[in-house]
């Protein structure tokens, strides 16, 4: 079997196209341009490009996009502070904080200070909790845009055997509630898993967020299955790799997301599918 590829930059641009049509059509209204705050604090190399990536894409779909890069020595207080501010700013429909933080700020204390009705990235307690309890409102963006990902392949996923490796508050853990939403039988695969080649051999739907470069060898894959890898490693030669070895498991699954084009675009246009919805849900 050779996989079908699942084509996360097309199926990005085309959502932010979308979103792109409904922002002029507010602002032709008369009605303002959903806005967003991205925070940075630090300098860390791999968060300044995407938080460059989010920035960008929001000014080409028309959002107002506030920066704020704030250096490493920032105070906890310092940057609650900020927060709120931008949860009293009636231009800002979302605050996006740049995980992860130096580590003498606690992420949780952080998150918990954005206004829910603001949280674009999901990751509030609040929002958490809608989506565990089948209610959601606004969802963890890489989850989100990984379900779309397996809806553009035309499988049902209701009674699939879902097994997502890594249990991240980013994507792991939300990743399960959005599987077992959609009537997966689920697993969860962690640093303490014993035996994660069995778990794997198991998965008609496998997703992998554990970010070590071709960390699931190929022949573990079930055939047939569909894989998802949300890992974006950069090579000692440049290159850019996923955390399942994609060649040898192109050949047994049935379709399959590349690194990159497949989760990582998905990832920014769910951002902004959820900055609209607070604009238009919470605060227009
Ligand atoms: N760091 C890695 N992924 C993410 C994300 O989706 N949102 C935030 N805020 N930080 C991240």
């Amino acid at each position: 079997m050779t996989a079908s590829l699942i084509d996360g930059k097309a199926i990005a641009a085309s959502i932010r196209q979308n979103i792109a049509s409904q922002v002029q059509h507010r602002t032709s209204q008369g009605l303002r341009a959903p806005g967003l705050a991205v925070i940075l604090v630090g300098s860390d190399a791999a968060s300044q490009v995407y938080v460059g990536n989010k920035r960008k894409a929001c000014e080409q779909v028309g959002f107002v996009s506030k920066s704020f890069d704030l250096p490493a020595d920032t105070t906890e207080a310092q940057l609650l502070t900020q927060i709120d501010q931008l949860n009293a700013d009636t231009s800002i429909d979302g605050i996006l904080v740049q995980l992860p933080l130096p580590d003498h700020i606690d992420s949780a204390t952080v998150i918990e200070r954005i206004q829910p009705n603001k949280d674009v990235d999901g990751f509030h307690p609040y929002n958490v909790g809608r989506l565990a309890q089948r209610i959601p409102v606004l969802r963890p963006c890489t989850p989100l845009g990984i379900m779309q990902l397996i809806k553009s392949t035309g499988i049902k996923t209701h009674g699939l055997h879902a097994v997502v490796v890594g249990a991240s508050n980013i994507v792991g853990r939300p990743m399960t509630l959005e599987l077992l939403l959609r009537g997966c039988t689920t697993t969860t695969c962690h640093r303490f898993t014993d035996d994660l080649r069995h778990h794997v051999a198991q998965a008609d739907l496998l997703v992998v967020a554990v970010g070590k470069p071709n960390f699931i060898p190929g022949e573990w894959i079930k055939p047939g299955a569909i894989v998802i890898d949300v890992g974006i490693n950069r090579q000692a030669d440049g290159k850019l790799v996923g955390d399942v070895e994609f060649e040898a498991a192109s050949q047994r699954a049935s379709h399959i997301t590349p690194v990159p084009g497949g989760v990582g675009p998905m990832t920014i246009a769910c951002l902004l599918q959820n900055t609209l919805f607070a604009c238009e849900q919470y605060h227009s």
